[in-house]
């Protein structure tokens, strides 16, 4: 008896051990405590290749979208409403301090070749109504037509807007509610909207959506949610004909989330690759999702988890498919009073970006239990580019780098890379217009 029940004991204390060490080990990585400032040698100098593109308008962009030169950013209005009522950062004070009106965030679309900004006004979204934006998503789903997904942390609940954009005009014009709450969608985070393509003409609004967490409203829940890193967080999926679904659970924050795009609306189909952050585990996992079909027994499934030393915020594949960004918190434990105290107290900010061609082309064919390539391009304790960093996206061949984040003052814009000395640099500089 005594036997039996020690060798239980002993099998439980191993089973919890082989989870717990683990796990309580990742501690000091992710809080940054053993983190070296430093990011890698070519990008060294970035910091002064770098300039804050409308920082008057741009301010707090938490998430922007690169679609073709176009980049559209859903933006801070006051700050003063944003620190009273933003849940994702456990602010609820509904009463905005006494003031009357709605909260009313922006979006704006900034042409990066003639660096041209446009507030888009949002004609038809009742006045009354709040917009307080966070993550989003933008497809260009027609020439010159576009189809945005702007997560919305309305008093009464939090949904997802889809509004639609046509160039040439400076409106975003709203189409639809998407209110996930009885299905257990709280904490909408980020949007993956499912591109449509020549071969994937998928127009019926289809997207993925993270719930960062499982309480609503509880500073106190959400509190113990982050700290001891419970796997609270999920993923919806959503469109016209199923409506929504949770298809993911059991992650650790389910934060940013992204795909491949096509490269033009008649190029092929892009991969249909899912990436999602479970922030804090550090964690990013790839998926395949079938598209029109996500829904069915092998509609989403698991490919690969990358696993980083940095609490990521949004993901974005760069437009040649080649990497994944994600920026991120270098000390994640200091962003409240940052946020509290931002001319007294900095944010550290990190970017990565992970390779996603050297293991092969195909995830899930081959090579996907191997390691991939991490370049650290922003490792920056005092909030030197700026604090809060939440999104970041690069093009080789531009040879750009854009960086925002919950508290930036306009968007970063940098050149990638520095000049190489020893090359003929004004060859590669003529590319850039084709
Ligand atoms: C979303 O749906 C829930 C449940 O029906 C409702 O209580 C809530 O007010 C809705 N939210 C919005 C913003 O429409
Ligand atoms: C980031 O915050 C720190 C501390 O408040 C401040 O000194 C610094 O200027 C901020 N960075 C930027 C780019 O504004």
């Amino acid at each position: 008896m005594h036997a039996a029940l020690g060798a239980a004991l002993t099998a439980a204390l191993a089973l919890l051990a082989s989870y717990l060490v683990p796990w309580a080990a990742r501690y000091p990585a992710l809080l940054g405590t053993s983190r070296v400032w430093q990011p890698d040698p070519q990008f060294a100098t970035l910091r002064d290749r770098c300039t804050a593109l409308y920082p008057a308008e741009l301010t707090g962009c938490e998430k922007f979208k690169i679609v073709g030169d176009n980049l559209f950013a859903a933006c801070v209005a006051d700050w003063d409403v944003r620190r009273r009522w933003f849940p994702p950062m456990r602010l609820f004070d509904r009463e905005l301090g006494g003031r009357e009106g709605a909260i009313r965030d922006r979006v704006y679309k900034l042409d990066l070749k003639t660096k041209e900004l446009t507030r888009l006004d949002m004609a038809n979204f009742p006045e009354t109504l709040d917009f307080c934006a966070h993550g989003m998503d933008v497809l260009e789903v027609a020439p010159g037509e576009f189809s945005l997904f702007l997560v919305n942390h309305r008093r009464d609940g939090s949904v997802i807007e889809s509004f639609k954009h046509k160039a040439g005009t400076r409106e975003i014009v709203h189409a639809a509610t998407y209110n996930g709450t009885t299905y257990g969608l709280y904490n909408p985070n980020d949007v993956f909207a499912i591109p449509v393509s020549a071969e994937s003409p998928e127009r019926e609004n289809a997207f993925f959506v993270t719930n960062d967490h499982w309480f609503k409203d509880s500073t106190f829940g959400k509190l113990i949610e982050i700290n001891l890193r419970l796997p609270t967080g999920s993923v919806f999926y959503h469109s016209a004909s199923t409506g929504f679904h949770k298809v993911l659970g059991g992650l650790a924050n389910a934060n940013g989330i992204a795909g491949f795009q096509p490269a033009s609306l008649t190029s092929p189909a892009p991969r249909n690759t899912l990436f999602v952050a479970a922030i804090l585990d550090g964690r990013v996992t790839a998926y395949n999702y079938k598209p029109g079909a996500v829904l069915s027994a092998d509609g989403l499934t698991k490919l690969k988890a990358f696993n980083l030393d940095i609490i990521m915020d949004n993901l974005a594949v760069s437009a040649d498919g080649k990497w994944l960004y994600m920026a991120g918190h270098g000390e994640p434990q200091t962003l409240p009073q940052h946020f509290a105290a931002p001319e007294e107290v900095a944010s550290a900010g990190v970017t990565y970006r992970v390779s996603l061609t050297e293991l092969g082309g195909h995830f899930g064919t081959r090579g996907e239990t191997g390691e991939s390539r991490v370049e650290k391009i922003v490792v920056d304790r005092g909030g030197v580019f700026g604090n809060g960093s939440t999104t970041a996206m690069g093009d080789d061949d531009r040879n750009k780098f854009w960086l925002s984040g919950l508290t930036f003052k306009g968007i970063l814009e940098c050149d990638l890379l520095a000049p190489r000395k020893d090359a003929d640099v004004s060859a590669d500089y003529e590319d850039e217009e084709e």
